[in-house]
């Protein structure tokens, strides 16, 4: 038991925190269809951001409550300037086992090296098509070639696994799954294949597609096995080849949510600390912080938070409730 008198961060469905899920910037260098607006997005003023000792200040004590594993995220975590040295300060918490991160890649060949020397563990990276024309399409940015530079580097720097997402749109990249399958299956990289939840004006026009049913055809092909071992702290099912070096995964949050098994919270650039990818409910940790409160202050906010935590989205139900942009609370 800490000083505060807890141990743990729980909610009232007895679903444990672990995993936080940090966002250092909403701004990003690519424009994905499904994530945000090719023009007009809100973001928040740098005055708003909190800087790197605010948010280590935060994290220091998610970790004493409990949070084991940190994903640096965005928009895209890359186009913040300094992020490996915060990233060595992360990795100074004790108590805190895995700090991972996700990109677009599109800066990673720069930067990979540095990031595995300050700590970051392995890359989650988005990579919708192998076709530029098709890629350019769906990010707004002809940048292919520095994103598969950016993946080769992440590998020869030992930021394993190396896990590709594509999120997949019908009409768009589907047919493409078998092309960045065989990419994935002869680079041992882990793919998974990801719907689109309806998450702000884009990702409401943007259709999803049930990626169960495509991975179960391509583990046939690809002669992969259901993988019923140990997973990942997050919610992707596997499905892996005999050796264990291929994998594909499914992040399913539309067709089979997972919410049961709900691990994480989300805190944005700002500090709101977000309960819940498919609800509004936000307790404005970084105001507070700015306000002079108190570690028991801010803890004892995050305590009546977890109440808040909903028991499930309502993506199905009420498609249109969320405005906000995937890149505020990042993938
Ligand atoms: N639905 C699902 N995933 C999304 N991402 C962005 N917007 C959405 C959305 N509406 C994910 C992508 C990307 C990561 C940064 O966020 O997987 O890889
Ligand atoms: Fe940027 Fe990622 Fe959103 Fe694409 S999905 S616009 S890379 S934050």
């Amino acid at each position: 038991m800490n000083s505060l008198g807890s141990t743990i961060l729980r909610d009232d469905f007895g679903r444990q925190i672990r995993y936080l899920r940090l966002s250092v910037t909403d701004r990003c260098d690519m424009r994905c269809s499904y994530c945000l607006p090719s023009i007009g997005a809100n973001f928040k003023e740098p005055d708003d951001w909190l800087n790197y000792a605010e948010l280590l200040r935060l994290v220091r004590l998610f970790v004493s409550y409990g949070v084991s594993h940190v994903r640096l995220t965005g928009g895209e975590p890359l186009t913040r300037k300094g992020l490996s040295d915060f990233v060595a300060q992360l990795s100074a918490l004790s108590g805190l086992l895995d700090i991972s991160l996700s990109t677009n890649a599109t800066r990673l060949a720069d930067k990979a090296v540095e990031l595995k020397a300050a700590g970051v563990n392995r890359v989650n990276i988005s990579l919708d098509s192998l076709k530029h024309e098709c890629f350019a399409r769906i990010t707004g940015r002809d940048c292919l070639a520095d994103v598969l530079a950016g993946i080769q580097a992440a590998r020869d720097a030992g930021l394993e696994p190396i896990k590709l997402n594509m999120v997949v749109q019908h009409g768009v990249n589907e047919d493409e799954v078998e092309e960045i399958t065989q990419f994935a299956v002869e680079h041992s990289y882990t793919l998974r294949f990801i719907e689109v939840m309806p998450i702000g004006s884009t990702g409401q026009r943007t259709g999803w597609v049930d990626v169960t049913q495509l991975v179960q055809r391509l583990s046939v092909r690809f002669g992969l096995l259901p993988d019923v071992g140990l997973r990942g702290p997050g919610p992707a099912r596997y499905w892996r080849s005999a050796d264990g070096k291929v994998s594909l995964g499914t992040i399913t949050p539309m067709s089979q949510h997972f919410c049961a098994t709900c691990n994480r919270v989300r805190l944005t650039v700002d500090g709101q600390l977000h309960l819940c990818l498919g609800d509004e409910g936000q307790v404005p940790l970084g105001q507070m912080l700015r306000a002079g409160a108190t570690d028991e202050e801010l803890v004892a906010a995050v305590s009546a938070g977890m109440k808040r935590k909903p028991e499930r989205h309502y993506f199905h139900e009420a498609p249109e409730k969320i405005v906000r942009f995937m890149a505020s609370t990042g993938g």
